[in-house]
């Protein structure tokens, strides 16, 4: 018998998965369940997301348009990090957890639900994720993850359960379940079935929101985005919101492939795994971001952020968004972007969003101290003459000792 729970909000997809785990939860626990759909740009229809909860006995369904809240609040501030985890993944699925989890925590609090639940299986990341945010931000808050609770071990067995619970079940679920797919508006990422042997190439089908680079357009396209104080305000000189400036660099990247990342990552639960990742509009922002602040950024300043960023990517992949030390890293980067103004061009193409030039009013660059003309005098070649002497002082001494340790050992020089 499980224990007594008034009431459970239920982050749900509308999916199969989520459907079985709704009814499980009312049957397991005998008591209301609230769900909260977020449409986070995954570029589905939620409607029928509503359909199937009334259908299921819902009546609490939630369904937020919360793009704006997740690009604004979470993936820019995240950006102005120019965050990659392990060197290849933009963290599309990680940085959207803790918006879901506040949400879940905030309907909770509002309906004095005392549990939150989430369609996660035990053995990935985001299970940890949801359950560390919902920590933070309700201590209170009882957590079910059915995935882990249940005695569902196969997918075989979650259709016997829809099945003999009479929720629908989509053709294509009923055989091979395809992949295990998580969209939204910074990206999409693929796991699961045949991609589980990294040594398979994944096939063309895999890929939902980039064109293959080799048929992307044959002509570059070359774009303009405005940055105020780290955020990218505008592109191509038209001021948009957040999302929508997400949503036009996904359309331009989408179009010339850009963002495609084929990778094998290491769990924060101990595994490695592989998946593919399609971040077409992220993947120019980032660029673009670098752009700005190569000019705008003291090399100091710029060289502490680079040192940071790894440490502030494996935290937001790790579920520990609402942190302290995320808050800290946050305040550091936050500051750092006072003076990232400016306008950065980029050309597009085949797959790749190259920076071709940036301008700011803030720009540290100083012309007159690199050209190779004559400069302002400001810069005396005859201080490098010492500069380096200095420099040089130590990698002396080194190379004197390791000439003794050389002669006597009496080694004939290698060849
Ligand atoms: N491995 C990625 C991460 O931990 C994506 C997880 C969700 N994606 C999925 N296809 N189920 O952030």
């Amino acid at each position: 018998m499980a224990e007594k729970i008034g009431k459970i909000v239920l982050s749900y997809s509308g999916g199969l998965d989520t459907s079985i785990i709704l009814k499980w939860l009312q049957e397991t626990y005998q008591c209301e369940v609230v769900t909260f759909t977020a449409d986070l740009g995954q570029d589905e229809e939620l409607e029928p997301a509503r359909a199937k909860a009334e259908r299921l006995g819902v009546r609490d369904i939630r369904i937020v348009d919360v793009r704006e809240e997740f690009v604004r609040d979470f993936v820019f501030p995240m950006f102005r990090a120019n965050t990659l985890y392990e060197g290849q993944y933009l963290l599309g699925s990680s940085i959207a957890r803790p918006l879901i989890a506040k949400h879940l925590v905030n309907i909770a609090n509002e309906v004095g639900a005392d549990a939150i639940a989430h369609g996660a299986t035990g053995k990935g990341n985001d299970q940890v994720r949801f359950e560390l945010a919902a920590n933070a931000l309700d201590p209170s808050l009882r957590i079910i993850a059915p995935w882990r609770e249940w005695d569902i071990q196969s997918r075989t067995q979650l259709i016997e359960y829809a099945e003999r619970h009479q929720i629908a079940i989509p053709r294509d679920k009923r055989g091979e379940a395809p992949f295990s797919i998580d969209a939204n508006l910074l990206h999409t990422s693929t796991e699961g079935k045949i991609l589980e042997d990294p040594s398979v190439i994944a096939p063309p089908h895999v890929y939902q929101r980039t064109a293959d680079p080799r048929h992307a357009p044959d002509e570059p396209e070359t774009i303009v985005i405005c940055f105020e104080k780290g955020d990218a305000v505008s592109v191509n000189g038209r001021a948009l919101t957040p999302a929508a400036l997400l949503t036009e660099l996904n359309r331009l990247g989408g179009r010339h492939g850009i963002g495609r990342v084929d990778l094998v990552e290491n769990r924060f639960v101990g595994m490695k795994s592989r998946g593919v990742y399609e971040t077409p509009g992220g993947t120019i922002l980032l660029a673009a971001h670098r752009g700005i602040e190569s000019i705008t950024l003291d090399r100091g300043a710029a060289h502490l952020k680079d040192e940071i960023m790894p440490r502030y990517a494996a935290l937001i992949y790790n579920g520990l968004w609402f942190s302290p030390e995320r808050e800290m890293l946050q305040a550091l980067i936050d500051h750092s972007q006072t003076h990232v103004s400016g306008e950065v061009t980029l050309s597009l193409y085949k797959g790749s969003a190259t920076v071709i030039a940036r301008s700011s009013p803030g720009s540290l660059y100083q012309m007159d101290l690199v050209t190779f003309e004559e400069g302002s005098g400001a810069y005396d070649h005859h201080d490098a003459e010492g500069f380096i002497k200095l420099n040089g002082l130590r990698l002396k001494s080194w190379a004197a000792r390791n000439s003794r340790a050389r002669s006597d050992r009496r080694e004939p020089d290698p060849v």
